[in-house]
């Protein structure tokens, strides 16, 4: 049985890095290199003040900061990484395709591919390869066949370990996982490579929550998860608008259902619609798999998930017209928020792109705040959408740093992300320096409608 002391992670990303940190802060008998191509990420998470790491996580940066130098290092050497390493995990993003077959759907597993090669033509001794990447059903058989194939005569065992953190809490999670999953082969060799990732966990995850499955349930448990929480969200929202036009309460709803224990009182919070990088991506490529074996009803019912939260990022852009008197041509409408969650620094298919994107398509002018979201990424995000020229869409959003500058001769705030901040500021200094009617949109629900509505403001929150 081969000790582990050398883990190699390709993929420096919002569930690589962290991911690392926390195994090298909990096993400092084992070395952990986290590896990327991107090399201002790589030297991002070297910068010798820890406050510039590339992604932002509550706690993060404290376990950089012990870790890095000791057993965690972070380096663009991916050869020699995988070389000395006896797991590799890959971490790598798998976006959805922009191009031929299944384009629109399907995982695009060009990024993965490529690691399978890599490590295919460097090992040369036995390795553990572990998806933590969140994969289609049935990946590890083309990764196997790929390391088999143009591999150097060495054996290699693939595992399934699907990452169910969630960003804004990925340290937490990370060091208190509902369960851990693994997936790997039924035969002796498969079993003998999930003890050697078992045992790593087990530093720190009592054996209880610590699953072994085989590969297909592993690989389809994560896609499943995803599904099943993001269809929280858009059974919720779709009950918002049947609120507002009943004259229930969706938070009283969400909170009268929840208390039952079958149903749960978590991921019932009506929104603007989820975002983030995951739930959509996983949830189209769900459906095209579903599609892929013909299993059209299992397709429609899960793609409607997506329907319903396309919906509901329109509707929120489409109520602010309507209520600002069917135009907001030239109106000054500021954003609170643009990270698709509060407490990251990530946008990644946050709700504000597109409701930006409809705003400024009805000639509005947005004024943009958000605590950790930079200009250059704001704007990176609206362009990649393609809808109008660059030039169109600086000339459209201004991003601010302090928030009440942003409010400043606005008819409208829109609040996108629930940062608490946002609940803590004078309200009242900014209502007096703003357009009358002052109008608040609460794609969040986190503001006090009674105290806002005492300062003058007309307010509107999402499902009452
Ligand atoms: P990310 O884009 O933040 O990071 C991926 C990194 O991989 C990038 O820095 C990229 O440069 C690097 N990379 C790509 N190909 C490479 C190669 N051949 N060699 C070296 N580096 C390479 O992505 P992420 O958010 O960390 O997600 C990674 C995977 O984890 C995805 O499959 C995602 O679905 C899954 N996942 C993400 C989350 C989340 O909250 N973000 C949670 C669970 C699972
Ligand atoms: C998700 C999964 O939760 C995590 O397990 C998986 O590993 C990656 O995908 P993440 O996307 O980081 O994590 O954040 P999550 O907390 O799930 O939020 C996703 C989106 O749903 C956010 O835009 C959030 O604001 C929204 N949301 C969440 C709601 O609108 N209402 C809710 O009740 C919960």
């Amino acid at each position: 049985k081969t000790k582990i002391t050398k883990i190699c992670c390709i993929g420096a990303g919002y569930v690589g890095g962290p991911t690392m940190a926390v195994i090298a802060k909990k096993c400092p008998h084992i070395q952990v290199t986290v590896v990327d191509l991107n090399t201002e990420r790589i030297a991002a998470w070297n910068d010798k003040d820890v406050a510039n790491i590339p992604i932002y996580e509550p706690g993060l940066s404290a376990i950089v900061e012990e870790a890095r130098g000791r057993n965690l290092f972070f380096s663009t050497d991916v050869e020699k990484a995988i070389e000395e390493a006896q797991i590799i995990f890959i971490s790598v993003n798998t976006p959805t395709k922009t191009y031929g077959k299944g384009k629109g759907k399907a995982a695009d597993l060009k990024y993965i591919e490529l690691c399978a090669r890599q490590i295919a033509k460097i090992s040369k001794d036995d390795k553990i390869v572990v998806e933590k990447s969140t994969l289609p059903v049935r990946t590890a058989e083309a990764i196997k066949s790929i390391l088999d194939n143009t591999g150097n005569g060495v054996q290699f065992q693939i595992l399934s370990n699907p990452e169910f953190l969630a960003e804004g809490t990925a340290v937490t999670d990370l060091l208190h996982p509902d369960r851990i999953l693994i997936g790997g082969e039924t035969t002796p060799e498969g079993q003998e490579a999930i003890q050697a990732l078992v045992d790593v966990y087990s530093n720190w995850v009592p054996e209880e929550k610590i699953l072994t499955t085989n590969v297909w349930s592993s690989e389809l448990s994560k896609l499943t998860a995803n599904a099943f929480l993001a269809q929280r969200i858009s059974s919720i929202n779709a009950l918002s608008e049947l609120c507002e036009k009943t004259g229930a309460d969706v938070n009283e709803v969400a909170k009268a259902i929840g208390m039952d224990s079958r149903i749960g009182p978590k991921f019932l919070k009506a929104s603007v619609g989820f975002g983030g990088s995951c739930f959509q991506k996983d949830i189209l490529n769900l459906v095209y798999i579903a599609k892929s074996y013909g299993l059209d009803e299992v397709a429609d019912y899960w793609e409607q998930v997506i329907i319903m939260n396309d919906y509901q990022k329109k509707r929120f852009s489409t109520k602010i017209t309507q209520t600002l008197y069917n135009t907001v041509a030239d109106k000054k409408i500021t954003f609170f928020g643009w990270a698709f969650k509060k407490d990251t620094n990530d946008t990644r298919e946050s709700a504000a792109i597109y409701v930006a994107d409809d705003l400024i398509a009805e000639q509005a002018k947005i004024a943009v705040y958000d605590p950790k979201v930079s200009r250059e990424k704001i704007l990176a995000d609206l362009d990649y959408l393609k809808t109008r020229s660059q030039e169109e869409n600086t000339a459209s959003l201004v991003s601010y740093e302090n928030p009440y500058e942003a409010c400043q001769e606005s008819h409208a705030i829109a609040v996108l992300t629930e940062w608490d901040e946002f609940t803590t500021y004078d309200w009242q200094k900014i209502f007096d320096s703003m357009l009358k009617p002052a109008f608040v949109f609460d794609g969040r629900n986190i503001l006090n409608k009674t105290d806002l509505e005492s300062i003058g403001f007309i307010y509107q929150a999402i499902g009452s």
